[in-house]
């Protein structure tokens, strides 16, 4: 099936916000994580059949460690995901996952998991 891209800056956010100090990412901004536990950005994702699908981050860490983050569907932990590092916060790079999509609404969450916080975010893609 063809993809959609949600972008993160229209996402519901929690210790993260949108931003737009560095360049290369899509959309209208990207969202910078507050550097804590538990920052989170959640999408609404529609599948038009339930079955497997691939949720694919777009993210910046311009640092040398990674931020990992837990990536929950429909509320259920798939695990933890690393997000390594990238050249520097102005350049992408992809994290992508199998998961197991409902017919209809999603409701995915990335939440990060170290002190640092999460990387930044640019979209996902489903
Ligand atoms: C820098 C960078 C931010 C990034 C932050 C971080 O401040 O400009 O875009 O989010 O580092 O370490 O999380
Ligand atoms: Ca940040």
């Amino acid at each position: 099936a063809a993809s959609t891209v949600y972008q993160a800056e229209n996402a519901a956010l929690s210790q993260a916000s949108v931003a737009t100090n560095h360049t290369g990412y899509t959309g209208t901004g990207f969202v910078d994580y507050v550097n804590t536990v538990g920052g989170s950005i959640q999408w609404t994702v529609n599948a038009a059949s339930a079955g497997p699908a691939t949720l694919t981050f777009r993210y910046a860490n311009g640092t040398a460690a990674d931020r990992p983050m837990d990536i929950t569907v429909n509320g259920a932990s798939v695990g933890s995901t690393s997000f390594p590092a990238t050249a520097n916060w102005d350049t992408w790079a992809d994290a992508s996952i199998p998961v197991t999509l409902n017919a209809g609404a999603n409701t995915i969450r990335a939440t990060a998991t170290t002190a640092t916080g999460g990387p930044n975010v640019d979209k996902l893609t489903v």
